[in-house]
């Protein structure tokens, strides 16, 4: 079946055909491991389903009948693909994602992908919209591509899953020059068409931005982002860690709450980037290096001398292998209770330490077992350590009451880097003089006991917090998880019964302990709840699973997980 009866735009215009011919990459991407959040805030990756036979993807908009009927015609194989373990993903790089959003019945309840960088559709280098396409999350390649006629897919798939099961790699391509479909109009590339794109006073500005303060000589990336020649020889890297958005990392789901730092690129900065690695990193004759100009000198703590500095103790750190989670003791000896306006950081060795979360334990737990440590009521999460930053500043007039019968307890994750070092990290606290208007709070919504069954992709944790006895403002959230943490979110229900979504985190990376402070502190009343979910990925297609034939428990090490909120407020 054709759709010549409908409403399809013809590309016959000189204007689309010189714009075509601008819109030919330079490389083609077509293979290739990506990542997009779909409609309902939930994250898909390519990679993550190689335990599926295949993908399909369809490039459609709300807004062009053909494409949206394709996909309707598609949903009524849905059973049968579902048999096949066949996934489909509608692509959508041509709405606004917030009308994406708002759509919350998709054709055939398919997710779709909001692609509004273009960059997923450049990669797989789609050209209109109503074609499809069929992936192998395996190899990540197109096993093929098709157009409009909707009655060729399951033979063509049923071929592609041949070829594929018996090792031949198909690439059955049907040209898809002379199709009728809508062209799909790459905004971001078309705006860029008519003008180079500057290294100097665009792409170096970007990453000194985004990227390159994480990227240091002797930081915890593996490659100092410090001149030109190092950006280009890493491009094709950095193309595929931001497609899949790994990088930057603690990215999350900016259209719920409001957050400070979603950490995400913008879909302009996305496509910018994407552009100019394909055009092969271009750089004028006599363009200077921003990304070479000398850091400035780092002081030793930025925020000025702290009232108290403590060690943490020592660690050795090998060469090599995987270092279990440890949890440190330090003994602390105040005369006086102490309000305390910040904790700074100021790290050994930063090319290994990854996190570090600091606990305050009431003195009479005597428990030298790791895991009663850091739970119960007797111990308090005070901080986490971001990588990137130096410094965690309580909210305004907000401070955090450091009773003297407490002593200190860090949790500590170390990466290797290839070479032995001893890592002497500090830690200092600014105490303030007086009584502060407000005082922190952190309520930490913790699980003791769980199980997460072996080989399961989908392990969903809930939990609510008791009502809130007082208002408070909500001032900044940490989430924690292991390997297998694969999202987290947090809702509120107020006492009126509506519930509020406040964070989506839809692709948690343990590497990455990250505290997300509210860009406004936001009044949660009296009596309302907290409802938090961890959703767990203890399949073999979770790339961080060391063992996914483990059934997992709570505790502290690397062999078992943690179900841990951390909602800091002020009352
Ligand atoms: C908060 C710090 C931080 C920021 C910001 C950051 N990176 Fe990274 N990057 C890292 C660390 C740490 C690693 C190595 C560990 C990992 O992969 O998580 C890394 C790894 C990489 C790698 C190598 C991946 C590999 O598999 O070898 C590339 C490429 C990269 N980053 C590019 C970028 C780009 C491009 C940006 C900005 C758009 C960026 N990074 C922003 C910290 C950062």
């Amino acid at each position: 079946m054709r759709f010549n009866d409908m409403p399809v735009r013809r590309v016959t215009s000189v204007a689309l055909l010189l714009l075509s011919l601008l819109l030919t990459p330079h490389i083609t991407f077509a293979d290739g491991d990506f990542g997009l959040l779909d409609h309902r805030g939930n994250f898909h990756q390519l990679s993550r389903y190689r335990d599926h036979a295949a993908v399909i993807v369809l490039p459609f908009s709300y807004k062009d009948e053909a494409s949206l009927r394709l996909a309707e015609q598609v949903s009524a194989l849905a059973p049968q693909l579902a048999e096949q373990t066949v996934l489909v993903w509608l692509l959508n790089a041509s709405d606004e994602p917030a009308l994406i959003r708002s759509r919350t019945a998709s054709p055939g309840n398919f997710p779709v992908l909001i692609d509004s960088s273009q960059t997923v559709a450049k990669t797989l280098d789609v050209k209109h919209l109503g074609e499809f396409l069929i992936l192998d999350p395996i190899s990540m390649g197109v096993l093929y591509r098709g157009f409009d006629d909707i009655s060729l897919l399951e033979g063509v798939l049923t071929e592609a899953l041949a070829a594929k099961s018996i090792g031949r790699p198909s690439r059955l391509e049907q040209s898809t020059d002379a199709l009728d479909g809508t062209t799909l109009t790459y905004r971001f590339i078309e705006q860029l068409a008519g003008r180079k794109i500057s290294y100097q006073t665009e792409i170096a500005p970007l990453l000194k931005a985004r990227c390159a303060y994480c990227h240091v000589e002797n930081g915890l990336a593996p490659w100092a982002m410090n001149r030109y020649i190092m950006v280009l020889g890493w491009s094709p890297m950095m193309r595929e860690v931001v497609i899949t958005r790994r990088m930057p990392p603690g990215q999350i789901d900016n259209s719920v709450g409001n957050w400070q730092n979603t950490h995400e690129l913008s879909d302009e900065e996305m496509a910018l980037l994407v552009e100019w690695i394909d055009q092969r990193g271009p750089r004028e004759a006599g363009e200077s290096d921003p990304l070479a100009e000398p850091l400035p000198v780092a002081t030793e703590w930025p925020r000025g001398q702290p009232d108290l500095i403590i060690d943490v103790p020592e660690q050795f750190i090998p060469a090599t292998g995987n270092i279990d989670f440890l949890v440190k003791r330090v003994a602390l000896d105040l005369p006086d209770d102490r309000w305390v306006s910040a904790i700074a950081y100021q790290v050994g060795d930063k090319s290994v330490l990854h996190s570090l979360l600091v606990y305050a334990v009431d003195k009479s737990m005597q428990s030298t077992d790791p895991d009663d440590m850091i739970a119960g009521e007797h111990a308090e999460f005070i901080s986490v350590y971001v990588p990137g930053e130096s410094d965690d500043a309580f909210g305004e007039q907000a401070e955090y009451l450091l009773t003297k019968n407490k002593d200190l307890v860090f949790k500590l994750r170390y990466l290797t880097s290839g070479r032995e070092t001893l890592d002497r990290t500090r830690i200092g606290l600014y105490f303030s003089n007086g009584t502060p208007e407000r005082r922190i709070r952190t309520l930490a919504l913790e699980k003791p006991e769980f199980t997460i069954p072996a080989n399961t992709a989908m392990h969903r944790e809930v939990m609510e917090s008791e009502p809130l006895a007082s208002d408070m403002l909500l001032e900044s959230y940490s989430p924690h998880a292991h390997s297998r943490g694969r999202s987290m979110a947090v809702s509120v229900r107020y006492p009126d019964g509506r519930e509020e979504a406040l964070i989506n985190i839809p692709n948690y990376n343990y590497n990455w302990q990250l505290a997300y402070r509210t860009a406004e502190q936001k009044l949660i009343p009296a009596g309302s709840v907290f409802k938090v979910e961890t959703v767990y990925d203890n399949s073999a297609s979770n790339p961080f699973n060391p063992a996914p034939e483990q059934t997992l428990g709570q505790g502290y090490r690397a062999d078992s997980e943690m179900f841990s909120h951390f909602i800091r407020m002020v009352e």
